[in-house]
């Protein structure tokens, strides 16, 4: 410790002598014959607007328990941290009390959880108890990105649907939690030509759900093999990569021509963190069941 905060230190426990000696020196001030007293219960020499005082002492009783007070000020300064950097002859801290309740709660819902993980996610997704679990671990780690509701929004996928870049089978969203996902649709741009084969291939794209682009679809469809490796040659998708379905009018970014254009021209990489360092393997099981529920 340095000079400074010595100096801290002794100031502050100097200060807290000086309150406690304070208080107990008006008690003994207060209590003290002065010269002018009065008898007990007569009337004192001064008045203020007319109203006067009579000389009646604190009960003894409460007298007694400002004492108890200065009693307890110093048992408690023994005990406790108060005494600027003196850690008390306990050594609390807010730190080791907030881990000692942590530790309760885990012990307590640690069991909860082992036992769900004996359960089958199949079997977990229709308790409703474990579903509030894992609503509520839904609530903490994941609604930040897929919404409370886990709908979803731009670039991040709605669990409630049928529709999976990865997979819903419980084994696949299991994976998907603990590892983290990452999307990998390079910029096709280069690839694909100029500005009028991209709209070519927009056009193609947008006539897999039944729409109509600006450009030539027909033509696109011969410029597509270079996207078939990923989302199929149908436009159906590949789960094994994440490269969506294009043909289900179901958009994680977006299926308006604009749109379809620059996830051409840019790519797009959509990451899902991986949760297996921040949640244990009970709690991920207990949160599997949860999104397998969302889309029945
Ligand atoms: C930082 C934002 C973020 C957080 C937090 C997050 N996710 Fe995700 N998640 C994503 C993104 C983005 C994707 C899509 C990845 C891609 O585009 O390839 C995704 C994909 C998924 C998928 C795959 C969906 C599919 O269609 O196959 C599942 C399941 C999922 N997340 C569940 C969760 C759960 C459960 C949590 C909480 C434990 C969570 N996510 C937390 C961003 C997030
Ligand atoms: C290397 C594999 C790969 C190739 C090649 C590829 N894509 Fe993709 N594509 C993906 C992946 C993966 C995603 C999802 C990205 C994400 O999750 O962030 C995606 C997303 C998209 C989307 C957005 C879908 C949505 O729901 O918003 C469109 C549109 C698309 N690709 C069209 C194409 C077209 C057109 C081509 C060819 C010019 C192409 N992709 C080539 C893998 C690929």
């Amino acid at each position: 410790m340095n000079d400074m905060s010595n100096f801290w230190s002794g100031w502050i426990t100097f200060i807290v002598f000086l309150n406690i000696f304070g208080c107990l020196w008006i008690l003994w001030w207060t209590r003290r014959k002065h010269d002018d007293d009065v008898a007990e219960g007569e009337e004192l020499h001064h008045s203020f607007d007319g109203i006067v005082e009579y000389n009646n002492p604190l009960p003894q009783w409460w007298l007694m328990m400002f004492y108890a007070t200065i009693v307890f000020a110093f048992i408690y300064l023994a005990l406790y941290p108060g005494l600027g950097s003196y850690k008390g002859a306990l050594g609390w801290t807010s730190v080791n009390q907030w881990e000692h309740e942590m530790k309760k709660a885990d012990n307590r819902f640690d069991r909860i959880f082992e036992d769900y993980a004996k359960i089958s996610i199949k079997d977990l997704a229709k308790d409703p108890e474990a579903i509030k679990v894992g609503q509520r671990l839904f609530g903490n780690n994941c609604s930040l990105c897929h919404g409370s509701d886990a709908h979803g929004a731009v670039g991040f996928p709605n669990l409630t649907d049928t529709d999976w870049l990865y997979g819903g089978n419980a084994k696949t969203i299991k994976t998907t939690i603990t590892g983290g996902r990452t999307g990998n649709m390079p910029p096709m741009a280069a690839v694909v030509g100029d500005a009028t084969a991209i709209k070519d291939v927009a056009a193609h794209v947008l006539s897999l759900s039944g729409r109509k682009g600006s450009g030539d679809a027909a033509t696109g469809k011969t410029k597509f093999a270079p996207c078939a490796g990923c989302h199929g040659q149908d436009g159906k998708g590949n789960q094994a990569f994440g490269a969506p379905n294009l043909t289900d009018n179901v958009w994680l970014y977006g299926g308006d021509e604009a749109t379809i254009i620059t996830t051409i021209n840019h790519g797009r990489s959509g990451a899902m963190p991986s949760f297996k360092d921040r949640l244990s393997e009970e709690k991920i099981h207990v949160l599997t069941a949860y999104v397998y529920s969302l889309s029945k």
